[in-house]
């Protein structure tokens, strides 16, 4: 079952002589690989999808759906609208 996990941090938690990764990027979890250099140029606003090759995509957030669902961002409405599809 795939999973969605909301991650902020733009760099890792040093432990030590350790670095954790708290990006989520990461190809060597839980230690950090540098791949939150990619999280960089996200815009704060804006939520996003990163591929299994690390590829980044602006994923529509709830309020992009001002006026009509937009059947596609995290909000409720998309959501609900998901389900019944
Ligand atoms: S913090 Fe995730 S790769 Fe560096």
């Amino acid at each position: 079952m795939p999973r969605l996990v909301k991650k902020t941090a733009h760099g890792p938690h040093q432990v030590g002589d350790k670095f954790i990764c708290m990006c989520g990027l990461s190809k060597n979890q839980p230690f950090c690989d540098s791949s939150h250099l990619k999280t960089l140029k996200e815009n704060e606003d804006k939520l996003y999808w990163y591929d299994e090759e690390g590829k980044p995509e602006e994923v529509a957030t709830e309020e992009d759906c001002e006026d009509e669902c937009c059947g596609k961002c995290s909000g409720d409405c998309c959501q609900e609208d998901k389900k019944t599809k």
